[in-house]
């Protein structure tokens, strides 16, 4: 047996040295970098330029002027959201991109029967305010990513919640730079685990949906720094992302995808970012200007207006700025090999097999259960006894399973059923008469919340569509509790015109909360919702778009198995008027019907109102109370955070569970400077049993404390006292301490 291993190795050692000397690059002893050089010095110029240049992975080709892929690409399946074709002969291996920011996503049904582990929405992950529980989401993700044979992950949206119609919030983490970009930087560093590359997206400031196309983000650099650049910066060191996407928008009336300042200065330059830039579908505008901006790769050609990084930019090279071209060209290969090696793409490629859906479905659960939000619980209503008689499910489509958001995220879930998919769209018309919405399908995740809870409840548990109202109230006054489930779904490509629930569910929930006194409300939600009921009913659960264990999780939390402890990664405004853009901008704008649209449909976003103060910092600034803070979240039990203490880098304080059952406590840690208002400087999330007091430490980022200095282009801790601030909440306040800074420095 001995004898045979050594053999084994040294079989092993002579084929890896063999291959070392015919591949010198696949030596592992080599860094990334040494590995991507001298692979590169092999390559041609016709090969060079297949690196750059994407096709797009589903067999519609939207531009017409264009053949579709060669056949050899349209038969390299699975078929993915991007293409980008290997060099054999030496080894390197095709790019199959999929999306993935809930799971491996699988719009329209590119690839039918084809089902993935729905992952709790990006926003519930981020509201678990647990970047290692992000780290587990992701390396699901990642792994199923391999299972299915692609090698590069979509994920990884940091863009900040300006807007809480944004119809992407949901693939997103919230407004805090330090929250978004811890959470999301964990759950890159989770895929890359995996041996695939992750991505980072949408750099910069697409903040909102309607005209992403067409519109331009203005801000100053300054507040551009300290607030979006920032979640990306945080994200980026935190998950090390092999690529990061480049947004559809223009930030201050440059395109992203071919912003200087964006690509070569902010992100290659004073970040040293190492990886590749790649476009989203459909976000090039040129070739010489974006290949000299920093853009290293285009994605899926078919969708931009020319063959911008094909034929174009081959014609290029030979042009006035060939040179310059030439040297991009090498870094753009360089770059995205580098990170082909660096992920592992080389060394252990996917090999395509059956995933784990039940480990997989544990960690979704797990992420479920740490996200939900309890946002009220009136005179202890939660949680319910399992032996409460009569239980009323009301609404919701909680007879089939838990709302997802769609858009190129949008996951088939596991166990997805026909009857688990709505038909929506071709309502809302624009000013142009079109459908804003197209039409396409609402998909629930099983197993549907009336399962869940029946499997908890020892009662009898009846169901209600909510469809008429005096029905419901029926269904309600004759049942000791009644549960409504609420929905909003949201998509890409659309922003919600207001932040009201759809259809009669405002007066769903108050014509039940009229007939039954013990009345909670569930939201399937990707954003925040205004409330005009809250008065009215006993208790409200966020469960954003909890996935595919959503409503086992749901279920735990209401019967009282689980302890709930998200708080919220947004605020929830009382009304429209509370915010910075009352309408959202370009709303009443004719949205054309391609990107190729020319320049009379640009418009202007004006995020100077707000800068940086996104969120919470807008409504401390303007003194605004919100519906509910951001940091807000209820629990079953109660905890005292005490003797805040600053020193140095380091922040501490004991927190101790001063109720009757064990849960998790979030310590949030805000700071003003003496020139500007508060922000989260450090958050930490920790168990606790009854009685039980910890002391936690956690270590603070000199940029939250700083501000960008433009001029100087550096970050600048003023000399002053700085006030910081212990609480449960951004509106909520457990302890204080002012510490005195001495003025600093920081490169960025
Ligand atoms: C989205 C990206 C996505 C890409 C590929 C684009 O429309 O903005 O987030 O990764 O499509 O599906």
């Amino acid at each position: 047996m001995f004898k045979r291993t050594c053999l084994a190795v040294v079989v092993m050692i002579a084929a890896t040295g063999a291959q070392a000397q015919t591949a010198p690059w696949m030596n592992t002893a080599l860094s990334p970098d040494q590995r991507a050089d001298l692979i590169v010095a092999e390559l041609t110029r016709a090969e060079k330029l297949v690196l750059v240049h994407g096709y797009f992975g589903d067999d519609v080709i939207i531009n017409p002027h264009y053949p579709p892929p060669p056949d050899a690409i349209r038969k390299a399946l699975p078929r993915a959201a991007g293409y980008i074709p290997g060099i054999p002969r030496l080894g390197i291996p095709a790019q199959l991109e999929t999306d993935a920011s809930l799971g491996v996503s699988n719009q329209r049904h590119m690839r039918p029967g084809d089902t993935a582990t729905a992952l709790p929405a990006t926003l519930l992950t981020a509201s678990s305010w647990n970047p290692q529980l992000a780290f587990q989401v992701g390396s699901v993700v990642g792994q199923e990513t391999r299972d299915k044979g692609f090698n590069i992950l979509l994920n990884g949206g940091v863009d900040l919640a300006r807007d809480p119609r944004n119809g992407r919030n949901f693939e997103y983490a919230g407004e805090d730079p330090l929250l978004a970009g811890s959470v999301v930087g964990e759950a890159i560093r989770g895929a890359q685990s995996r041996h695939i590359i992750s991505t980072a997206k949408h750099y910069a400031v697409n903040d909102q949906e309607i005209g992403r196309d067409w519109l331009s983000s203005n801000l100053g650099e300054k507040a551009m720094r300290e607030s979006d650049l920032l979640a990306f910066e945080i994200a980026i060191e935190k998950g090390a992302p092999g690529s990061i996407m480049c947004a559809y928008n223009r930030v201050n009336g440059v395109y992203s995808c071919e912003s200087d300042f964006l690509l070569n200065k902010v992100l290659k330059g004073d970040w040293g970012y190492p990886g590749y830039v790649m476009s989203d579908w459909g976000g090039v505008h040129s070739t010489t200007r974006a290949a000299l901006a920093g853009l290293d790769q285009e994605s899926a050609f078919e969708f931009d207006r020319d063959d911008y990084f094909g034929a174009a930019l081959n014609a290029a090279l030979d042009g006035p700025d060939g040179a310059a071209l030439q040297a991009r060209l090498d870094n753009m290969v360089h770059r995205i090999l580098r990170s082909l090696f660096a992920a592992g793409l080389f060394d252990d490629p996917p090999v395509a097999g059956a995933s784990d859906v039940e480990a997989h479905g544990a960690v979704a659960q797990a992420a479920a259960e740490e996200g939900i939000v309890l946002l009220k619980n009136a005179r202890g209503l939660l949680p319910l006894m399992a032996g409460a008689k009569r239980i009323a499910v009301i609404g919701g489509h909680a007879d089939i399973g838990v709302l997802s958001g769609g858009g190129s995220a949008q996951v088939m879930p596991v166990g997805n059923a026909p009857e688990q998919e709505i038909l929506v769209g071709g309502a809302a018309q624009d000013a142009s008469g079109k459908s804003r919405i197209p039409r396409e399908k609402m998909i629930y995740d099983p197993p549907s919340p009336l399962a869940a809870i029946k499997a908890e409840a020892l009662g009898k548990v009846v169901f209600d569509d909510g469809s008429d109202l005096a029905h419901a109230a029926a269904t309600a006054r004759g049942a000791d509790v009644a549960i409504v489930f609420v929905e909003r779904w949201q998509r890409e490509g659309i922003d919600t015109p207001d932040i009201t629930l759809p259809g009669n569910q405002d007066a769903l929930i108050a014509a039940v909360a009229k007939a039954n006194k013990r009345v909670i409300v569930v939201l399937e939600t990707g954003n925040p919702v205004a409330m005009p009921w809250l008065e009215n009913v006993g208790a409200v659960l966020e469960a954003w778009y909890p996935g595919n264990r959503g409503a086992t999780a749901i279920a735990r939390i209401l019967f009282g198995k689980v302890n709930p402890s998200g708080r919220l990664p947004i605020t929830f405004p009382q009304s429209l008027e509370q915010l910075p853009r009352p309408v959202v901008p370009g709303r009443d704008l004719r949205q054309p019907d391609n990107r190729w649209t020319p320049n009379e449909t640009l418009f202007d976003v004006d995020y100077s109102l707000e800068g940086a103060d996104i969120g919470y910092k807008w409504f401390a600034a303007k003194k605004l109370t919100p519906l509910f803070p951001f940091g807000h979240g209820l629990s079953y039990t109660t905890f005292a955070f005490s003797g805040l203490s600053v020193s140095g880098s380091e922040v501490s304080f004991d927190v101790r569970n001063t109720g009757k059952r064990a849960g998790k406590a979030v310590g949030q840690v805000y700071a003003a400077t003496p020139v500007a208002g508060e922000r989260l400087v450090a958050f930490g999330k920790v168990e606790l049993k009854p009685g039980e007091t910890k002391h936690i430490t956690l270590t603070l980022d000199p940029r939250l404390l700083a501000s960008f200095d433009v001029a100087a282009q550096m970050w600048r801790v003023a000399a002053g006292d700085y006030a910081f601030r212990l609480g449960a909440s951004a509106a909520e306040t457990s302890a204080t301490a002012t510490v005195h800074l001495e003025a600093s420095t920081i490169k960025p």
